[in-house]
């Protein structure tokens, strides 16, 4: 497995393998890899004949009052994690690499990034789209795979490439989840023993959501009201039902919609979300 640090070495792996007509999967992270990262390697692996996965904890999609310095960090066993899974590449630039001295650029998609995540989070999927379209244009992947945990980002992220006409397939993948339903997460290893316990009835909530839609309740506040018995979260940022294309708010809510969900539980900020 190839580690690089800079551009160059990644640009010349591909040049390299594009020329033996060879395609490239790519899977951007920040590290502190899990399972759920690993089905998106898998996935990538499965599809493509080579596979690319970067680790680089952006901080143009921190917030100033987030949570960039205590992000989880762990290179070595990410690089152990990825070497079992046969990854071809990694690359694992540093600040300076990805923003040198001078680096003013920012891309906005517009309305999309304002809504849910981006009205909580000022900013933040400017920062994402700033990343990731640098790192597609130094990957040049075929496939790039997102998870739909992050569903926003993962809409987002579609329309970033359909808009920028950049020639790259994105692949979603299901989220994967723990015994008890909570998504896999890197901030997981935020929640103590007991919030950890309460971020379980973030999927009964969802679920319990799916279940009172199917009995035949459309109206969207009270899907939400009614299954919010079963949630034991601190505070609530947003429990919204979307479109699952636009991420419109739907009042009524219908088949293939989206159910999205973002929480406090003490300091911690988790997101899910499901199809109703
Ligand atoms: O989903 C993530 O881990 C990040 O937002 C991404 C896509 C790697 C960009 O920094």
């Amino acid at each position: 497995m190839n580690v690089c640090k800079d551009i160059d070495c990644v640009k010349n792996f591909v040049k390299s393998q594009k020329q033996s007509l060879k395609t490239i999967g790519y899977v951007p992270t920040m590290g502190y890899l899990h399972e759920g990262h690993i089905s998106l390697v898998r996935a990538a692996k499965s599809a493509c004949d080579n596979v690319i996965v970067s680790i680089f904890v952006n901080p143009k999609q921190f917030g100033p009052k987030e949570d960039y310095s205590r992000y989880p960090r762990d290179l070595k066993r990410d690089l152990e994690l990825l070497e079992k899974e046969k990854v071809d590449m990694v690359f694992t630039p540093d600040i300076e690499t990805m923003y040198p001295k001078g680096f003013s650029t920012t891309i906005n998609i517009g309305p999309l990034a304002n809504v849910l995540e981006g009205a909580f989070r000022p900013g933040h999927f400017d920062g994402v789209c700033t990343v990731v379209t640098k790192l597609f244009n130094i990957v040049s992947p075929d496939k790039a795979f997102f998870g739909e945990k992050d569903y926003q980002q993962l809409k987002i992220v579609e329309k970033l490439v359909k808009d920028l006409n950049f020639d790259i397939e994105i692949i979603p993948i299901p989220t994967k989840r723990e015994e008890d339903g909570l998504a896999m997460s890197s901030r997981n290893t935020y929640l103590n023993k007991e919030e950890r316990k309460r971020a379980g009835t973030i999927y009964k909530f969802l679920l319990k959501a799916k279940e009172i839609f199917e009995s035949g309740i459309k109206d969207s506040d009270k899907i939400i009201e009614q299954a919010k018995e079963v949630l034991d979260v601190d505070s609530i940022d947003y429990i919204k039902i979307v479109d699952k294309d636009t991420l419109e708010e739907k009042k009524v809510a219908s088949k293939y919609d989206r159910i999205l969900i973002a929480v406090k539980i003490g300091n911690t900020r988790l997101i899910d979300n499901i199809e109703i």
